[in-house]
């Protein structure tokens, strides 16, 4: 066998268990480069492509550490926020001497905080004239300064939690007394944590999408676009999830948005990281509101999206290892992205309940994979040798077309074929774009 250190292939660890984990996994496994893949801690489908290791804690970066060293680890890649947030890449930094040939895709915390932090993020983006939501953040005791500032905007009206809230730490509701309550209950930590601070910010009319930013510091290149599908219900109805849905490209993402989002939010945005000392190699995930073609930045995270992802994995022809490499050891700037031209689209399959409680546990069966659909798992596991649903979300099925009408098609049959209890999907993943595309 050629010996690994001449062959220059890495052993990469990808922390995270989700259908980005998956996707990205897929993605990593057709790389030639690739010596071994490491998934901690997996899920039912990620051992396709290297790997699981269920019982690292990837939040103890001791034990992530110690894993590096015994496994010969070359990268490491961080696909959740959480760890980021708690600075598993200053972790790393701090201890050069240890890890001296490691490389790490995922920003520092002081760069984790463009999403750990609403009130941090809002702020950078006003220093840095970043086209963003007006907005104005609260201690949790100024409810009478947050009222005066409600009454000067008008219905709906969007109140957010300062920190991490999985997703739940977004309220938006039509009238004044609601937001006043939606305060309350912000400032006693029913969503994120007690005493946090609160933004209230403008409501955005428009279409959403999602950018991706890969960058060393220094250079980027933007990803294929996306958009996602966040409401649990078709037609945009019931609660918030994590995402139902991805398609990719996105028809009225055009050449003139790109170059608005190019030059108002991806260059002033990495420009204002560099200006305060922040080096960031890893990706930006800029959540995007397009009102009246003028792109409007909604939020910032310091990850991929779930399940832009597993989309935009399809769409990267080229090796996506050598992306990787490039953002952590600063050499992005050779790298050649080259995206596949056609259409892909991701349903994603959940537990009848989700994103409220359900059951876990049922027992799956899954056609096989074809060329043209690939199926991420996301809340499965392997229990005594037979796959179950173990989360929400259960399998991203992820199809490329020519069209998004035959991307559409090729999801939802096999959607159909797949077989859970409690299986639940949206049947309008991308109808609103048929019209454009
Ligand atoms: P966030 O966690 O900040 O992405 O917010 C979750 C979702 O709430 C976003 O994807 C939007 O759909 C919606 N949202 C957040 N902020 C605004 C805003 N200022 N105007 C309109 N919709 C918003
Ligand atoms: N799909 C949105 C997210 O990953 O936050």
């Amino acid at each position: 066998m050629e010996d690994k250190r001449t062959s220059g292939r890495l052993n990469v660890l990808l922390l995270g268990s989700g259908g980005r984990e998956s996707a990205m996994a897929w993605k990593l496994s057709c790389s030639p480069h690739l010596e071994l893949l490491f998934i901690a801690p997996g899920n039912g489908g990620t051992e396709q492509y290297g790997t699981n290791v269920p019982d690292l804690n990837i939040k103890d970066f001791e034990a992530v550490g110690r894993f590096v060293i015994q496994h010969g680890i070359d990268l490491l890649v961080v696909g959740p926020e959480d760890p980021l947030v708690e600075g598993i890449a200053d972790y790393f930094e701090e201890r050069r001497e240890l890890f001296p040939h490691l490389l790490v895709v995922g920003p520092n915390a002081s760069g984790a905080r463009l999403e750990g932090s609403k009130d941090f993020s809002k702020a950078f983006m006003m220093r840095n004239q970043i086209p963003t939501a007006l907005y104005q953040s609260f201690a949790a005791d100024e409810r009478a300064e947050a009222l005066a500032f409600l009454e000067t905007l008008r219905p709906p009206y969007v109140l957010k939690a300062d920190g991490l809230a999985a997703g739940k730490g977004v309220l938006i509701v039509p009238t004044i007394e609601e937001a006043a309550n939606a305060f309350n209950d912000l400032a006693e930590g029913t969503w994120g944590s007690k005493g946090q601070r609160i933004v209230i910010e403008e409501f955005l009319q428009g279409i959403e999408c999602s950018v991706f930013v890969a960058t060393d510091g220094k250079d980027y290149k933007i990803l294929p676009v996306a958009k996602d599908y966040k409401r649990v219900g078709d037609g945009d109805t019931g609660p918030n999830t994590g995402g139902m849905g991805s398609v990719s490209p996105v028809p009225f993402v055009d050449d003139a948005f790109m170059k608005k989002v190019t030059e108002r939010i991806v260059e002033p945005t990495l420009q204002g990281l560099q200006k305060e000392g922040i080096s960031y190699k890893g990706f930006i995930f800029l959540g995007l509101m397009n009102v009246e073609g003028n792109p409007y930045v909604i939020e910032y995270n310091c990850r991929l999206g779930d399940p832009e992802t597993e989309v935009v994995m399809l769409r990267i022809e080229s090796d996506f290892l050598l992306l990787l490499k490039s953002m952590a050891n600063g050499s992005l700037k050779e790298y050649q992205l080259e995206e596949d031209p056609r259409t892909a689209v991701s349903v994603m399959l959940v537990s009848r309940g989700y994103p409220g409680s359900y059951i876990k546990g049922y027992e799956m069966i899954l056609p096989e994979p074809t060329f043209e659909t690939q199926l991420f798992h996301a809340g499965t596991a392997i229990t005594d040798g037979k796959l179950v649903t173990s989360g929400g979300r259960v399998l991203a099925v992820s199809s490329y077309g020519n069209s998004l009408e035959e991307a559409l098609n090729r999801s939802y049959t096999v959607a159909q074929q797949v077989l859970f209890e409690g299986k639940n999907y949206r049947h309008d993943i991308g109808k609103d774009l048929l019209l454009d595309s």
